[in-house]
């Protein structure tokens, strides 16, 4: 079946970071199919060949493993081609609507990874070149709006000329093989399922740390902050895919629907909650992977009395019969300590103690998200000293099941954005986020964004290579737990 994928920002940082060395690998594997067209757009003068040698270039930054061979890029460059167009002028789009009728592919996906402020000219323009045929997907690239009007209006116009079927908003933590495997952890298996609930955890920990800072970012990162980047959609979709009830089967709008009903579920904001629950840092200079590093307020193209929040710590509960009481944290930050995507399931203590022990007598179950990918259940077992011992005093030692996926399935695991693009292009909503989903999520991050512009304290300082400001801590710490790394 043949394809034409439009990659509206073909010359933009997502396209070079991400989306070409997925359609690169999705190539090698003999997923994407020979005969498609994958047509860079952007408001450079490239020629084809220009395009293709720019690109090949950029995969000199990409991992060895990754990275193509001469005679694999020469094959992976025959699909490649460039179209300069300046996306505001509605004569550049005769351009690509010629370019698209001469080929009359079965499958034309148009990907628009630019900024959201041109989704709707961009949807608008294609619908009046006849861009918008039944066989057209669209995909968008967060974030979609910067909060929950500009959210509203921009799915509104999407929706005036492609149906929600053709319709893929991305979140490409969805793409994570962890992700998959949170929901096969949990609908492909009884185990836990009886366990999933308020009477068995204490508490779940959602973390997104990341060592780097905004890199040549800055100036897109000035209207973001950690608040939109990642809460909003990452770690929201994290917390459906924890919090969610099972799905009746395993289509799209099944899971969708499951996913928002969590998010409706979440506790509303008061005015003392969103001063004592919600934690908002910005990182100073300090040390991050062995060198010392600027503070937010020194990088390219950030305004140096910038309040913009590099880092949001958050205690939030699903108000349910599942789940009423039991705090949910949500943490990420650029310059933290590590960079480490994890979930921690704590599991309530056991009721009564036996065992004269000074460890912690609580099970957890951790999932790794990044960089590796895996699980451990921490359990408690006899540890190594019973010689002699009674009993009643027996000495118990953490011990841990270990299950590293990258380990077990190895160079059979697919990367998010290879994942992701070839289910749009099989036309598989599964991992993608509905517009509902998506208003739902801003309505409820929406308080926060106007309790922070009312409030003069601005965020708490960190200083980069650390795991936040205290105050994070602190949070945590009235419920009488702390983070994972604390314990
Ligand atoms: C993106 C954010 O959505 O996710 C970035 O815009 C962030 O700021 C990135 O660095 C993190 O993705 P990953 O896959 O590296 O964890």
């Amino acid at each position: 079946m043949s394809f034409d994928l439009v990659l509206f920002g073909g010359t933009g940082d997502l396209a070079w970071r991400k989306l070409m060395p997925a359609l690169f690998q999705a190539f090698r594997h003999g997923t994407l199919r020979e005969g498609g067209r994958i047509i860079g757009v952007g408001r450079d003068n490239l020629n084809h060949e220009q395009y293709r040698s720019l690109i090949q270039s950029r995969f000199d930054h990409v991992e060895l493993e990754k990275r193509p061979t001469a005679e694999e890029f020469e094959r992976f460059a025959a699909l490649l081609e460039f179209l300069p167009m300046d996306l505001s002028k509605p004569g550049d789009y005769v351009h690509l609507a010629e370019t698209l009728q001469a080929r009359k592919a079965q499958t034309i996906v148009m990907y628009v990874a630019t900024a959201p402020a041109l989704f709707t000219t961009v949807c608008e323009q294609l619908a009046a070149h006849g861009l918008n045929t039944p066989n057209t997907r669209v995909v968008l690239e967060k974030p979609l709006g910067h909060d929950l009007a500009s959210n509203c209006a921009i799915n509104h116009t999407v929706r005036r000329f492609f149906e929600e079927r053709q319709i893929f908003r991305i979140d490409h933590y969805l793409g994570k093989p962890a992700v998959q495997n949170l929901f096969a952890l949990r609908f492909g298996n009884a185990l836990f399922e009886p366990l999933w609930r308020r009477e068995h955890i204490a508490n779940i920990q959602i973390s997104i740390a990341e060592e780097l800072g905004v890199e040549s970012r800055g100036s897109f990162y000035e209207h973001t902050g950690a608040l939109r980047d990642m809460v909003q959609n990452h770690a929201l979709q994290l917390l459906c895919a924890i919090g969610m009830e099972p799905p009746i089967n395993a289509h799209a709008d099944a899971i969708r629907d499951e996913k928002l009903k969590v998010l409706r579920s979440l506790k509303p904001w008061t005015p003392e909650s969103l001063v004592q629950d919600v934690i908002r840092g910005q990182y100073g200079s300090g040390t991050s992977l062995g060198s010392k590093v600027p503070a937010y307020r020194e990088e390219l193209g950030v305004n140096p009395t910038s309040n913009t929040e590099t880092f949001v710590a958050l205690r939030t509960e699903i108000a349910n019969w599942r789940w009423a009481g039991v705090p949910f944290y949500i943490r990420t930050g650029k310059r933290l300590a590590g960079r480490e995507a994890t979930i921690v399931i704590n599991f309530r203590p056991t009721p009564h103690a036996i065992f004269n022990s000074h460890v912690d007598v609580s099970n957890k179950l951790v999932i790794y998200l990044q960089p590796r990918d895996g699980l451990e259940l921490h359990l408690l077992a006899q540890g190594p000293n019973t010689r002699g011992a009674r009993t009643t005093n027996q000495t118990l030692a953490p011990v841990q099941l270990d299950l590293d996926f990258e380990t077990r399935f190895g160079s059979e695991r697919v990367g998010a954005y290879e994942r992701l693009l070839l289910d749009v292009m099989d036309d598989r909503l599964n991992l993608f986020v509905r517009s509902d989903e998506q208003e739902e999520a801003w309505r409820w991050v929406e308080p926060i964004i106007n309790h922070w512009a009312n409030d003069t304290q601005g965020p708490r300082h960190y200083a980069a290579g650390t795991w936040g400001p205290s105050a994070s801590s602190a949070m945590i710490a009235r419920d009488g737990f702390c983070w994972s790394e604390e314990a």
